[in-house]
């Protein structure tokens, strides 16, 4: 079965008010692990790869080891590069055939950001590819307390709901990652763990009222980052600190009803990874063979995407919709 594109999969996912899990892969047991999961429970999936994950697995070996996957399922997979920071490299992606590319200009100045999204959709629109850009900084919580007092006000790092409908309609981009005040990693929150719900759902109706329809957001830094993974990791040697934070759940699921259609997650299926592999080299000191910790450690991958897209991001069983 050949990839299925990105824009069908977001038409789906728009109209039964799931959510897609864009889940980041680097290596076979990633990709096993997450194509397996899904397998399980018919969800169709994301696959994004990074820059660093090229330059870590070789593109290569990165496009066999997909084509494989395809090769023994027949659940929907499209694949995304997942922030890319140049013009070349989307080019390089699209040319490969990834259905989907990010164009992350978020750090650029609002005119910058478009001009550079402008340029990669009009070479992805050409050769069948769509494009997500990012408005907004990943910046974290702690960057915009109190701004969402009264209105949201302009200029700080969060989107900004008219804002993000002039970028739209000057960029073309396809879909629009927003910062709301998530982050990448494990430490994302300092105090209270929250998400700006308020201003997402005011980006919605803004892009909707503006006649850019369900328009399709993408919520980066969804991890939730379990304190029973940290816990984990920390007493089979590892030395996280005591603040990691993620996302609730809770509040990926109203992310999600109100609009969120990509969720991205990297984070936790790296700490589900490390775990697993501390665990089994703690417990078995005298084991050389890779097999024996990297088989646990794909297992608990693969468990933890079978919850995710089951329990929070709800697409299991809409594979064969
Ligand atoms: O948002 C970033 C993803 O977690 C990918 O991380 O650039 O270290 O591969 P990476
Ligand atoms: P996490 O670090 O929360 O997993 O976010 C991943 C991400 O946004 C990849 O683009
Ligand atoms: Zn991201």
């Amino acid at each position: 079965m050949p990839l299925t594109h990105t824009r069908d999969l977001f038409a789906k996912a728009l109209k039964e008010k799931y959510a897609l899990g864009a889940f980041n892969v680097n290596n076979m047991e990633l990709l096993q692990a997450i194509v397996e999961a899904c397998e399980e429970e018919k969800a169709p999936v994301m696959l994004q790869i990074s820059k660093g994950a090229r330059q870590y697995a070789n593109p290569v070996y990165l496009k066999k080891l997909i084509e494989a996957a395809i090769s023994l399922t027949n659940i929907p997979i499209a694949v995304h590069l997942d922030h890319g920071d140049s013009f070349e490299l989307c080019k390089e992606c699209i040319d490969e055939g990834f259905t989907s590319v990010m164009i992350d200009g978020s750090h650029l100045p609002f005119d910058k950001n478009v001009e550079v999204c402008r340029r990669v959709v009009e070479y992805a629109h050409k050769h069948n590819c769509v494009v997500e850009g990012e408005l907004g900084q990943l910046v974290g919580a702690q960057f915009d307390e109190g701004e969402a007092g009264g209105g949201f006000s302009k200029g700080g790092h969060y989107t900004h709901p008219e804002e993000a409908v002039a970028f739209v309609k000057a960029s073309g981009v396809d879909s629009l990652a927003v910062a709301i005040g998530n982050s990448h990693g494990a430490y994302k929150f300092r105090g209270a763990q929250h998400l700006d719900l308020d201003r997402l759902k005011a980006i919605k109706k803004t892009l909707l009222d503006a006649g850019l329809g369900d328009y399709p957001l993408v919520l980066h830094g969804a991890s939730s980052v379990p304190k029973e993974l940290a816990e984990e990791i920390n007493r089979y040697g590892g030395k996280l600190g005591e603040d990691t934070a993620g996302v609730p759940e809770a509040d990926i699921e109203v992310a999600r009803r109100v609009g969120c259609t990509k969720v991205n997650i990297d984070t936790d299926l790296r700490l589900a990874m490390t775990a697993a592999i501390r665990k089994a080299l703690f417990e078995n000191p005298k084991e050389f063979d890779p097999r024996k910790y990297l088989g646990p450690a794909r297992a608990r991958v693969k468990e933890l995407v079978r919850h995710k897209v089951k329990n929070v991001l709800c697409c299991a069983g809409h594979a064969f919709d």
